[in-house]
């Protein structure tokens, strides 16, 4: 089978500096996406999901390693790539309103990108927002409404329907449902679904909500302070997580059935921060299994077929 790989990034790294030191947000991520599938970013708050997600698609720029994009290296782009790029890959945020301009109703917002590509014509600019409108279930009667006027869900409609404007082929998804009622999370979720379906979309999705990824996602990476330590098919993640950090992660989602026995991870200790990480690995403070061999830095093992972990104690924990 051949793998139509759409994006793919190498040793990508993206350190800020701040007072107290340098950050290691992003420290060194391999990642390949293949076409028209969800994977799924998830970890804890800090752990540089976000900055991974902006950096992928150069809304900031890398410190180290490589992104290649459909075949072609765009680790470092001039203005005129970079015009392109943003039209083939695209970012929804966790929260709508402050994605939105105020001071523009949905129609205006949604045309906008469509008449800055200068690519269509007054007619066809007209026809195109309608149709995008129609797409998200925005009604026609909201088209002259402004963002205050509206509520989370018609809101992010409008953020999905602008940036889908000229057809991307990546769509980075930042936690696009958490600010929103959960009444109205199942119905972003499925329009996300559906608009992958018809547009044969690629997303990252990130989040903190477990039940949403799995539901979401084909593949599954997860972060902790700035590195991937688990990655695998959704499933196997679930059926049989190997990383100590993951295990705990899983351990904390509520089970629907009160009856079914689980062993709860507690993690204890602080969480450590990515500013001047320490080198060996980065949960060694919190890991129940912490030993010596830890203290080394750790790569990425296949402990089962396409199914990666970055943990030196693997056998001897079980
Ligand atoms: N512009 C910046 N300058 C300095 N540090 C930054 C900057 N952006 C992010 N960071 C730091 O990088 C680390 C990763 O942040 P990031 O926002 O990517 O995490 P996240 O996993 O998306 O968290 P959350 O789940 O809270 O959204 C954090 O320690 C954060 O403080
Ligand atoms: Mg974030």
């Amino acid at each position: 089978m051949i793998m139509d790989t759409i994006i793919e990034v190498k040793g990508l790294k993206k350190y800020f500096k701040t007072p107290s030191g340098i950050c290691h947000a992003v420290d060194g991520v391999d990642l390949s996406i293949e076409r028209g599938k969800t994977v799924g970013i998830v970890g804890e708050s800090g752990c540089g999901k976000s900055t991974l997600g902006r950096t992928m698609i150069h809304l900031t720029e890398s410190t180290e390693g490589s992104i290649v994009f459909n075949g072609e290296d765009i680790t470092r782009v001039g203005k005129a790539k970079l015009k392109e790029l943003r039209e083939k890959m695209q970012i929804i945020f966790q929260d709508p309103f402050s994605s939105l301009n105020p001071r523009m109703t949905a129609y205006e917002t949604i045309e906008e990108p469509l008449r800055i590509s200068k690519r269509f014509g007054k007619k066809e600019i007209a026809e195109r927002t309608v149709a995008l409108m129609r797409l998200v279930g925005i009604d026609k009667r909201i088209e002259n409404s402004y963002p205050h006027e509206l509520d989370g869900g018609r809101r992010q409609r409008i953020v999905i329907a602008r940036a889908l404007a000229l057809k991307p082929e990546l769509v980075i998804c930042d936690e696009p449902v958490s600010a929103l009622d959960v009444s109205i999370q199942a119905q972003i979720l499925n329009l996300l679904q559906d608009l992958q379906e018809n547009m044969k979309l690629t997303y990252v999705f990130i989040t903190h909500d477990m039940s949403v990824v799995r539901y979401l996602s084909q593949y599954i990476c997860v972060m902790y302070l700035g590195q991937v330590v688990e990655h695998c098919p959704t499933e196997r993640l679930f059926e049989n997580p190997l990383h100590p950090y993951t295990k705990a992660l899983l351990s904390a989602i509520p089970v629907p059935d009160i009856h079914m026995p689980r062993k709860r991870v507690v993690l204890k200790g602080e969480v450590t921060s990515p500013i001047n990480p320490k080198p060996g690995c980065r949960f060694f403070a919190r890991c129940p299994h912490a030993a010596e061999a830890c203290r080394r830095n750790q790569g990425l093992v296949e402990a089962e077929k396409d199914h990666f972990v970055m943990c030196s104690r693997l056998k001897e924990i079980g």
